[in-house]
């Protein structure tokens, strides 16, 4: 069951504020009866209505970005900086992007109009995991590395056990290169684990989400997900992969 402005916003008819107005004007039926209630949750056997005309639920669309940095990972930006939608000038689909990467950071960004979609591949219990590709300040020790493997303290909370790998070192810039695999989804979390090993990011890049890595695609590009790709997901994100 979803919210009835949710369901107009993302069948394409208008965004969600403006649906949330629809309702409130009484121009919104479920069921052949006007509905006003903003929460109201309807089901796939609902029939809703917007001035007398049905409400048909778009085809669900999937897509890969490699977002490249500097964009903003929103649908919208009300200081009208890049979003990640706007490298999709030819879907019409209203899509948003699953989950978020920082406006500095790099790689693979999943975009879709399936909301049941997006919220199972980010609910914490099942979320699949994500490789991310840290430029740090400095060279870490192997007791730093283990301890971002073992789970390091944030403000919110310890982190779960993640795979941490060093993958080259610049002695004489003094930065280092770290593979870093999680499968938690906190704000910033690379970032912040990091910090709490004494290790500053100086650039991030996320290049595998579950199965999907970048291969083929130069930033800022993007391409439509298989039907199999779609699937591996979901049931990924069902066993907790
Ligand atoms: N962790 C971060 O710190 N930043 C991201 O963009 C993604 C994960």
């Amino acid at each position: 069951m979803e919210r009835l402005q949710k369901v107009i916003a993302h069948a394409g008819v208008a965004s969600r504020r403006k649906a949330e107005e629809l309702i409130g004007q009484g121009r919104v039926k479920v069921n052949g009866k006007v509905v006003r209630e903003l929460g109201t949750k309807v089901g796939p056997n609902d029939k809703i209505e917007v001035d007398e005309v049905p409400v048909e639920s778009e085809a669900p669309v999937y897509f890969m970005l490699y977002k490249p940095r500097g964009v903003i990972s929103a649908a919208n930006d009300d200081k009208g900086r890049k979003t990640v939608v706007d490298f999709f000038p030819h879907v019409e689909e209203r899509i948003y992007p699953i989950g978020r990467l920082d406006y500095d950071t790099s790689g693979l960004l999943l975009l879709t109009n399936d909301g049941e979609f997006a919220n199972q591949l980010m609910h914490p219990k099942f979320e699949v995991d994500k490789v991310y590709v840290a430029k740090i300040k400095g060279i870490p020790s192997r007791e730093k590395i283990r301890q971002l493997q073992r789970g390091v303290m944030l403000e919110d909370g310890k982190t779960a056990p993640a795979r941490a790998k060093v993958l080259s070192i610049d002695k004489s810039k003094q930065t280092a290169i770290v593979e870093l695999t999680i499968h938690e989804g906190k704000n910033r979390q690379v970032r912040r684990m990091f910090d709490a090993i004494g290790h500053s990011v100086l650039k991030l890049k996320r290049e595998r989400y579950g199965p999907l890595d970048l291969r083929g695609l130069n930033a800022g590009e993007a391409r439509e997900l298989t039907a199999h790709e779609v699937k591996q997901l979901y049931s990924m994100s069902q066993t907790g992969k």
